[in-house]
């Protein structure tokens, strides 16, 4: 049975690798930092499978890597862990770029000493490419990052690379680009327009106040986007891949999605707040996975007008459930 370890495990993407794995027959290690309320609702469906171990583990504490790899002995490792939040970033730069940049230093670091035959993934983002106004993005895109959160990434993307040519370390990259689900976190905009809108058609709320609606994003569904990381470490050499749908569309788009299939008025409920800006934005991301389908075979399979219908259908249940106990 081949182990993996995945950091992050609370999050989006955390919570669909680890069912994905387990699915394959996987032994799945799953890492949590230490926090003062429990947040694990992501994982609560799986915490009692037999094949997975929740452990604690923090991106800024080496020694504790170091220990779980021997005390596992992973074949793979899925570095997820993040302060993923790029408005954030501008505000808590200093813990976003120690976790974001140094966290997986560090683990590289440990897999080079413990067990150089670790495959490694690391969570790249397409926010690297930033202000960059030659899309479509491929992986040989320049990297021209807008935020802390970006800057860090770029530094572990590079660092991948080093360590790949340096040491021989099947350490690969997956540049992915915005993706979604009904697990996304709440203060990403296509989550939080989805929860507005059901709480608004519920009469349990009246406005949403929104940032930049006309950046535009190329948005896919994590459940997809997980297959994905898999696939780039079963391949026999390592590499950086762009997965994308190809398509992009506007914060607007999304929210008039969202708002026609629930029939509520944006002019009545959306206000706009200046203060939900960032000091930098990045305007337009769209993704070529050209490489991806080619040598991965991978595809997405679900595009933008399923992935909003999906997320709004999820959270209007949801609320009217928790609202009105039916
Ligand atoms: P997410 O939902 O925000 O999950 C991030 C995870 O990292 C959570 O489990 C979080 O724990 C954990 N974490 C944060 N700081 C940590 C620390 N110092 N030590 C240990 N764990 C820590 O993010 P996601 O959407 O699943 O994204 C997964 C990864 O892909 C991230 O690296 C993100 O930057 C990257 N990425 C995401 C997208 C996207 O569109 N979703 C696109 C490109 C790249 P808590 O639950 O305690 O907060
Ligand atoms: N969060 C948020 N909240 N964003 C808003 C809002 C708002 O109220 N109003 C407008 N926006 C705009 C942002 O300015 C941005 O242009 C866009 O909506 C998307 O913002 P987010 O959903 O926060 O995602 P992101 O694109 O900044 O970052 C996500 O995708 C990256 C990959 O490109 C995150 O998941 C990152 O971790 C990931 O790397």
């Amino acid at each position: 049975m081949k182990t993996a370890i995945i950091t992050g495990i609370t999050g989006q993407d955390g919570s669909y690798l680890a069912e994905f794995l387990l699915n394959k027959g996987y032994f799945v290690v799953g890492l949590k930092r230490r926090s003062s309320t429990i947040c694990t609702d992501r994982i609560d469906s799986f915490y009692d499978h037999p094949n997975f171990k929740l452990r604690y583990y923090n991106l800024n504490d080496s020694g504790c890597f170091y220990r779980l790899l021997l005390e596992y002995k992973p074949q793979e490792v899925y570095n997820l862990a993040a302060q993923s939040h790029v408005k954030v970033s501008f505000e808590t730069p200093e813990e976003t770029v120690n976790a974001v940049a140094m966290g997986p230093l560090r683990q590289l670091e440990a897999i080079r000493s413990v067990d150089p035959k670790i495959k490694f993934y690391q969570a790249s983002s397409s926010e690297m490419f930033g202000v960059n106004p030659d899309a479509p993005y491929n992986e040989k895109s320049r990297l021209m990052p807008a935020s802390p959160y970006a800057c860090a990434k770029v530094f572990a993307h590079n660092l991948v690379n080093n360590y790949r040519e340096s040491y021989g370390l099947h350490a690969s990259s997956g540049i992915l680009f915005n993706h979604e689900s009904p697990r996304r976190g709440e203060t990403f905009v296509t989550r939080k327009i989805t929860i507005a809108a059901a709480k608004i058609k519920l009469g349990l709320q009246d406005k949403l106040y929104l940032g930049n609606l006309d950046a535009k994003r190329d948005w896919g569904f994590a459940g997809d986007y997980v297959e994905a990381m898999w696939l780039m470490l079963q391949q026999k050499r390592p590499d950086d891949y762009v997965i994308s749908t190809g398509e992009t569309y506007s914060v607007n788009d999304f929210l008039e999605a969202v708002f026609d299939s629930a029939n509520l008025s944006i002019e009545k409920h959306v206000e706009i707040d200046p203060s939900l800006f960032r000091p930098q934005e990045v305007p337009y991301l769209l993704g070529d996975c050209t490489k991806a389908k080619k040598k991965l075979g991978w595809e997405p399979k679900i595009k933008f007008k399923e992935l909003a219908a999906m997320m709004y259908s999820y959270d209007i249940k949801r609320i009217r459930e928790l609202a009105f106990e039916v």
